[in-house]
């Protein structure tokens, strides 16, 4: 283990009940980090998820409520007297839970559903852009398909079609001709291939460089810089093959020197804090900035309004101060004299898969092996998709665990976690070999 949070119990007050009584919402790898770091903190009283996963059930009592029932969340949180709500996953963001809650008094990690649009919409993200001069791919917005085809017509691939709404990271098509361009805009403005998130498009510049992500808490005025790191979308070893939710991630990101971050800082995440505000939205949560560093410095490629899955598993485990009076503070408006302590080791985690991932895969393998695992030192395996199956620990879901580990250098990072990888036995499983390897 990272830490040591087995001398906590669950749900005994240590301080007399001026402790906080917390609820996680969401049920993968990045909200078991959560739940790991928040047990870890000396201000939790008590500690729920809805609805959390086996591994979560052994830091958290789980609750079975789905992540996106937000009427149910919010007579949890009243009923219970739910000091603060942090939500994992961008739909209940957008859905507007936080507005809910906020709407009963409850605290809320995470932004509204007028804030949560930086993710929800990808047209709304790019005009802030535009607006405010942040660097970005230079784009263009149509619902009208005959609009499109023109504007093709005059650019010409390559080019980057994007439906606006959210399509579980599978609305981006990067056209290399104009065949691929001209057919990705009928499916989605005609075909409707992604529903209502594809009835408007995005059209954009394809950008070259590094890809990296940076992560801030943001409390509506303020920006607190977390950390940078790199994930890994491609199921297959050397970056190929089908996307996926990432393979894995490892922070810090080598590209992403103090200077580039500065740069993050002023020239991308502050006016878009200053945009949010002007227009009666502030942005409050974590802001994740998906991120080009081209040959001209950094440029944003989209908004997330959530920790990333699996980045979140390789912050936490970084993280050196206690994560909950952070959260409080984004939450509540406190950030301005805030600070967080980072360990100055790098992190590297390694998603194990059911075979099949990202296509068809079976459910029900069973997973051992994952305490000796953690017997490493520096080690913690978090769950993204398991549940407990008469008394054995089975695969329920595509990304299953999240092998972490923590040591002075990515490189060795990498070494220690394949170690702990190597350690667990799921026939049922696979991951990569690599994750990493830009880095070592
Ligand atoms: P997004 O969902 O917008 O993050 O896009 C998913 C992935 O598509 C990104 O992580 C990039 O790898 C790629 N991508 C998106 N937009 C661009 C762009 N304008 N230029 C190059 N690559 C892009
Ligand atoms: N790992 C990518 C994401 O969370 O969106």
């Amino acid at each position: 283990m990272l830490q040591d949070p087995s001398n906590r119990a669950k749900d005994v007050p240590e301080f007399g009940g001026i402790g906080m009584r917390i609820l996680v919402i969401g049920s993968g790898g990045r909200e078991h980090a959560l739940c790991w770091a928040l047990l870890a903190s000396s201000l939790t009283d008590a500690l729920y998820c809805a609805p959390g996963n086996a591994g979560i059930a052994q830091d958290a009592d789980c609750v079975p409520i789905r992540a996106d029932d937000i009427p149910a969340i919010r007579a949890f949180a009243r009923d219970n007297a739910i000091d603060l709500v942090v939500v994992g996953p961008e739909a209940p963001l957008c859905a507007g839970l936080v507005d809910a809650l906020n709407e009963d008094g409850t605290l809320a990690f995470g932004p509204t559903a007028a804030a949560a649009r930086l993710e929800g919409s990808k047209g709304f993200t790019k005009d802030i852009c535009a607006r405010y001069g942040i660097p970005t791919a230079a784009y263009a917005r149509f619902s009208d398909l005959g609009a499109a085809r023109a504007e093709l017509a005059r650019t010409g691939a390559p080019v980057v079609i994007k439906a606006d709404g959210l399509a579980a990271g599978k609305g981006v098509i990067m056209a290399e001709t104009n065949d691929q361009a001209e057919a990705a805009l009928r499916d989605m403005l005609e075909g409707a291939s992604f529903g209502a998130a594809g009835a408007e498009v995005v059209m954009e510049e394809w950008l070259h460089g590094e890809e990296a992500s940076f992560f801030a808490l943001v409390d509506g005025d303020t920006a607190l810089p977390l950390a940078s790191a790199q994930d890994h979308k491609r199921v297959g070893d050397g970056d190929t093959g089908p996307n996926t939710g990432g393979m894995g991630a490892y922070s810090p990101a080598p590209i992403v020197t103090g200077a580039v971050a500065g740069r993050i800082m002023d020239e991308i995440i502050e006016p878009t804090l200053r945009a949010m505000k002007d227009m009666g939205c502030p942005y409050s949560g974590v802001l994740y900035a998906g991120l080009m560093i081209t040959d001209s410095g950094p440029k944003l490629i989209e908004y997330n309004v959530r920790f990333g899955d699996p980045e979140c598993q390789v912050l936490m485990a970084r993280l050196k101060s206690d994560l909950l009076p952070g959260l409080i503070a984004a939450a509540d408006g406190g950030l301005r004299h805030f600070d967080l302590r980072w360990h100055d080791d790098a992190a590297l985690t390694v998603v194990m898969a059911a075979r099949g991932y990202p296509g068809s895969y079976a459910s029900g393998t069973e997973i051992r092996g994952i305490e000796k695992a953690e017997g490493i030192d520096g080690v913690t395996v978090f769950h993204a998709g398991t549940a407990m199956q008469d008394g054995r620990l089975v695969a329920a879901g595509g990304r299953v665990l999240n092998v972490t580990a923590r040591a002075p250098t990515i490189r060795e990072a990498q070494a220690k976690a394949y170690r702990a990888v190597d350690c667990i036995d799921w026939p049922g499983g696979f991951c990569r070999r690599d994750i990493g390897f830009r880095a070592v």
